[in-house]
């Protein structure tokens, strides 16, 4: 798989990073092929993190992802979906690893700044939930 899908969450946007974000991913050998600022309804968050429905943290999940814009992106590289986990961090900053974007840019582990899909199978979902196919390039 060469794709994986992205979003900069609605802190990293309300806290003015998308830029040095977007900067450290096109830096690390991401290609941009999709992208855009958009703002989730609650429909939209709720379906698109499904898998969570049954977590305690659900509620305050969708509530943060709708709060405010985020920036959606398909990103392209090789070995796409594991090198851009890598790149982001683990979940809680806390435990972030040192030059991660989580590490510089997270807030706590549900504002955590940055998206990343975990399968192929997902990124293909994902991307598709957000881009229409004249969308991605
Ligand atoms: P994503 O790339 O956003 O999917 O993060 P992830 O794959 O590292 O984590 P996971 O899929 O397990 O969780 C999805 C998102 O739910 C996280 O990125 C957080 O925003 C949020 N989340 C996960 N665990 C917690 C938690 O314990 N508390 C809260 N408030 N949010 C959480
Ligand atoms: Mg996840």
């Amino acid at each position: 798989g060469n794709k994986t899908f992205t979003m900069l969450k609605p802190d990293a946007v309300e806290n003015g990073y998308t830029g040095a974000i977007l900067e450290q991913i096109t830096a690390s050998g991401f290609r941009i092929v999709a992208m855009k600022l958009t703002q989730m309804t609650k429909a939209d968050a709720e379906k698109f993190y499904d898998i969570h429905k049954e977590r305690p943290f659900f509620g305050e999940l969708v509530e943060f992802m709708t709060r405010g814009p985020i920036v959606a992106a398909i990103l392209e590289k090789e070995n796409a979906v594991e090198d851009f986990r890598t790149l982001i961090g683990a979940t809680n900053p806390e435990e972030a690893a040192e030059g991660t974007i989580r590490k510089k840019y997270a807030t706590s582990i549900g504002e955590n700044a940055v998206h990343g899909s975990d399968s192929d199978e997902n990124a293909g979902i994902e991307g598709s939930f957000h881009f229409a196919g004249r969308e991605i390039f």
